[in-house]
């Protein structure tokens, strides 16, 4: 017996990711699963069709790769509608932020595992952790993108036509894919900063050769499993204030920051951008129709204020390194699929962590606690 998986092309514009690619195909069979492919559903991240035919995979004309699966996989939310009863979806689905679709997907018998809610820190869970490949791919790409629109070296050049200065970076938001923009803008030669509310990051910056900001106004803001908490008001205001003069003397400024299942803080005001250099460059990893951390972003476009500064509004940045972010992508699933396919069924067992975390729905049931707590249900009581 084997689980039945199929890829289609994914659901959002501008999706080039791909969720399994032809490289995984042998491990999918040995972890019970045989893959089934909507064609050209790889084509944007750089994978043929024949590539995964060459790999054992079973190519399907477009629209049909779901009609005889039993799990979808992939990387954003698809076409919920288009899911049946007794079928299961994995992705990155965040269910936090649309319980209401969960609750709908639980009541169709539709099983939802999500990669968000991975415990990350489990060692055992970590070769299945597509939030921090992917938030790797990003934190890399915005260095790039930031270079793209901006005019100057980053280096510190000295050549027979003068010297030019390094260019200072400022990344705001030290988690993954802070960290993988401060060690691409290092290795580009910049002069690089970066802030975090979490204290614990000063020595993983300190480490890749970054000085750390640190803001008087603000405090450690830890929050539980690793993450930031959410600030009140009084200090997002405080932490903007005293954010904005750093952020005047910075070239470059690449914003990351994230709050589980909350909007992203918005950590840089329209008065800080109006008070950078001309030439200067925002990138806002965190901008989305939830809106991000830098006031005036525009998800997917590069924004040029009167004062001449670009704000780049990339919360697709992931999907702008589509071949080695679908390769992270693709083993991270296919991990995850070899933990919870025993004898080519899914096994969901609630009382394994791993499964725990990011089975949202099952059984007709949601069955995620956090979720269950944003429908009202206290997270403890059993599915009914
Ligand atoms: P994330 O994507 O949720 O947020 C990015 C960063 O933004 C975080 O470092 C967070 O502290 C920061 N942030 C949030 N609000 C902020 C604000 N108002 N001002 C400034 N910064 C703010 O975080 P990510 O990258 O997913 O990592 C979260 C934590 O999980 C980190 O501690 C990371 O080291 C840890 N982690 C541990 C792993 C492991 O043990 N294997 C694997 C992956 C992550």
């Amino acid at each position: 017996m084997s689980l039945r998986v199929a890829v289609a092309r994914e659901a959002a514009p501008g999706e080039r990711r791909v969720a399994l690619t032809p490289d995984v195909v042998g491990r999918l069979e040995t972890a019970g699963t045989t893959l089934v492919v909507e064609a050209g559903a790889g084509s944007a991240a750089g994978f043929a069709d024949s590539d995964y035919e060459k790999a054992g995979a079973t190519v399907v004309a477009p629209g049909a790769a779901l009609d005889a699966a039993d799990l979808l996989a992939c990387v954003g939310v698809p076409d919920l509608d288009a899911l049946r009863a007794g079928q299961a979806v994995v992705g990155l689905l965040q269910p936090l932020l649309r319980p209401e679709a969960m609750e709908r997907l639980a009541a169709r018998g539709v099983t939802v595992v999500s990669l968000d809610g991975l415990p990350r820190t489990l060692s055992r869970a970590q070769s299945m952790d597509a939030l921090s490949s992917q938030a790797s791919a990003a934190g890399y790409k915005a260095i790039l993108v930031a270079t793209e629109h901006f005019a100057r070296y980053l280096p510190l050049l000295i050549t027979a036509a003068g010297t030019s200065r390094p260019a200072e970076v400022l990344v705001l938001g030290a988690g993954v894919a802070g960290l993988q923009a401060i060690g691409t803008a290092r290795r580009l030669g910049a002069v690089v900063r970066a802030y975090d509310v979490r204290a614990a990051s000063r020595g993983e910056v300190e480490s890749l050769g970054a000085q750390f900001v640190e803001l008087s106004s603000v405090g450690e803001a830890a929050g539980d499993g690793g993450y930031a908490r959410a600030l009140d008001a009084d200090e997002q205001a405080a932490q903007q204030a005293e954010l904005a003069g750093h952020i005047a003397r910075h070239d470059i400024v690449v914003t990351t920051a994230q709050v589980p299942g909350r909007r992203p803080p918005e950590l840089v005001t329209a008065e800080a951008v109006a008070a950078m250099r001309p030439g200067s460059v925002v990138v806002d990893m965190g901008a989305s129709e939830l809106g991000g951390n830098v006031a005036g972003s525009v998800p997917g476009e590069a924004v040029v204020t009167p004062g001449g500064v670009t704000v780049v509004g990339a919360g697709d940045l992931a999907s702008r390194l589509a071949t080695s972010a679908s390769t992270a992508y693709a083993r991270n699933l296919t991990a995850l699929l070899a933990h919870l396919v025993v004898d080519g069924e899914l096994h969901v067992d609630l009382d394994d962590e791993i499964t725990a975390g990011v089975v949202v729905t099952h059984g007709g049931a949601v069955v995620h606690p956090a979720t269950r707590a944003l429908l009202g249900a206290h997270p403890t009581e059993e599915p009914s």
